[in-house]
């Protein structure tokens, strides 16, 4: 969908349709005089009458063909919630319905007057979240199926954002384009990770990684099997040794100019391609959605791909651990101690408690080969994370108060919601092992989120600022909603952007 900004009034646009927001039992021509001048018809519309505002409610009244607002679509947004830390969700699903009945009508373009946002907040923040919502709307995937467009509504061509000033105003431009790069992220992020374990595996994610970074003017480094195995990779090699796809170490950096030698925020993004459980197999419900048991690998590309594309002043580098954990003669067995990166041995007693090996080595990594101003780490880590937390909201573990402070308000902005859960020293002992330096899960399935997140911080030096982000319960969604239709959800793609662009301050 292209983006367009029409300055100069009304009488120079002509999308098929305009959207307007409106609260529950607003006088919306009162409210928004630049709105009734634009279009007087609407003073007379008999079809105002019946646009209430309750939430959900979309309402479409007509004006003469000719008119330059010759339909306007009223999206009811329910009881008026500015400056409420909901207004933005609110006005993100609003115009994800509203674009959603666009494309139902077959419409070719749709228009947002900028005139009629500063009703919902500050207008350039609602302009970039009305954008995100447009784009993550309008986009089906199409990818798998034999009958493509006819089946599915046509996209919309464009948006106009509409200015009754003679120019547009820069800033508006830039929250326009950042709403649409944020989209772009997290629509890229859901590809891969919706993407089914046939096709993308270790080598295919590396594969289009490289493609995507050579697009992107984005420095990689991939490192094989036999890289790993020479630099001592033993716990994120024990995770592939079962899969016929061996496993991928993906390093992406984005350094602008004149920050080469900054400290580096290291985003580190657990990668597996499809988590059978292994030899610890899992049940076969749902078995199907481990396929996105790499959307923490996903979100750390597609993120590194915007802030490269955004030309964002930090420098950014993201790890991405790719394995696929499978059963077979191969496959590592429960009760298997193997040395990693960190020269730590480590007692294997549940092979489906994959995620923090891959890690913990892609962990000692980073720090053999940075000095990071902070590194967060993005995984599908628990069960027990989505059971406490369920599918809205993600775990949150953070040495740091500032660092977790950061991750939730970068979240807060991305509508990617954190809560903070503690990396509990009691429990440190629940790692203990009878033959091992240490036991890569608890002895107890009861507070798993929180030795699983222990374990991870065994890898970290003290000193450094280290979160991580447990996403499992929020990666997947099990049917269609307006922002995002069933599959993954690319969770947190868009979190690691704003951190990106806002730098840890
Ligand atoms: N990928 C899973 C976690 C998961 C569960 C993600 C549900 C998304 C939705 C992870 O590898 C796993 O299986 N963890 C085990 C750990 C246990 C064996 C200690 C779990 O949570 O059961
Ligand atoms: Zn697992
Ligand atoms: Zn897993």
């Amino acid at each position: 969908m292209e983006i367009y900004f029409h300055a100069g009034g009304e009488d120079k646009w002509t999308a098929s349709i305009a959207l307007v927001p409106i609260w529950k039992d607003e006088k919306i021509l009162e409210t928004c005089p630049d709105l009734a001048e634009a279009a007087p018809f609407l003073q007379i519309a008999p079809g105002m009458r019946d646009v209430t505002g309750r939430k959900g409610e979309i309402s479409i009244v007509y004006g003469h063909k000719d008119l330059p607002y010759s339909r306007v679509m009223f999206i009811g947004l329910g009881e008026e919630c500015l400056g409420r830390d909901t207004a933005m969700d609110v006005v993100r699903e609003g115009f994800a319905k509203g674009l959603a009945r666009v494309r139902a009508m077959h419409l070719e373009s749709a228009h947002i007057p900028f005139f009629s946002l500063s009703r919902l907040g500050g207008e350039l923040r609602v302009l970039e979240e009305a954008v995100y919502a447009c784009c993550l709307a309008n986009y089906s995937s199409i990818h798998f199926k034999k009958t493509t467009r006819e089946s599915l509504p046509p996209a919309v061509q464009w948006l106009g954002i509409g200015f009754r000033d003679e120019y547009v105003p820069d800033a508006a431009r830039q929250a326009a384009r950042r709403g649409e790069r944020s989209a772009e992220a997290v629509l890229l992020a859901r590809k891969f990770a919706t993407a089914p374990g046939n096709v993308m595996y270790p080598e295919t994610f590396a594969e289009k990684a490289r493609m995507l970074a050579a697009d992107n003017n984005l420095k990689i480094d991939v490192l094989d099997e036999k890289d790993l195995e020479a630099r001592g990779f033993g716990a994120h090699l024990a995770v592939g040794r079962g899969g016929a796809h061996p496993p991928r170490l993906v390093v992406l950096e984005h350094a602008p100019k004149g920050r080469e030698n900054d400290r580096p925020i290291v985003f580190v993004g657990k990668g597996i391609t499809f988590d059978s459980g292994g030899i610890s197999l899992k049940p076969a419900a749902k078995m199907h959605t481990m396929k996105s048991d790499m959307t923490g690998a996903a979100a750390t590309l597609a993120s590194l791909v915007a802030l490269a594309d955004e030309g964002a002043d930090c420098r950014v580098i993201g790890v991405m651990a790719l394995a696929e954990n499978m059963p077979d003669g191969n496959a590592t067995r429960p009760g298997d101690v193997v040395t990693g990166l960190s020269g730590d041995t480590i007692e294997i007693v549940n092979t489906d408690a994959e995620g923090r090996l891959v890690l913990c080595d892609a962990l000692a990594y980073v720090q053999q080969n940075w000095e990071p101003a902070a590194i967060i780490d993005i995984a599908t880590l628990t069960g027990a994370c989505a059971v406490a937390l369920g599918d809205q909201v993600a775990g949150l573990f953070c040495s740091s108060d500032s660092l977790a402070e950061r991750v939730l308000s970068a979240g807060h902005c991305a509508g990617e919601y954190f809560w903070r859960l503690p990396l509990w020293e009691g429990y440190k002992s629940k790692l203990k092992s009878p033959i091992a330096d240490i036991c890569h899960t608890g002895s107890s399935r009861e507070g798993g989120a929180i030795t699983a997140a222990l374990y991870l911080q065994h890898f970290v030096k003290g000193d450094i600022p280290w979160a991580h982000l447990d996403i499992a319960g929020v990666d997947w969604c099990g049917k269609d909603t307006a922002l995002c239709p069933e599959g993954s959800t690319g969770f947190s793609a868009r979190t690691l952007v704003e951190i990106g662009r806002g730098g840890l301050a």
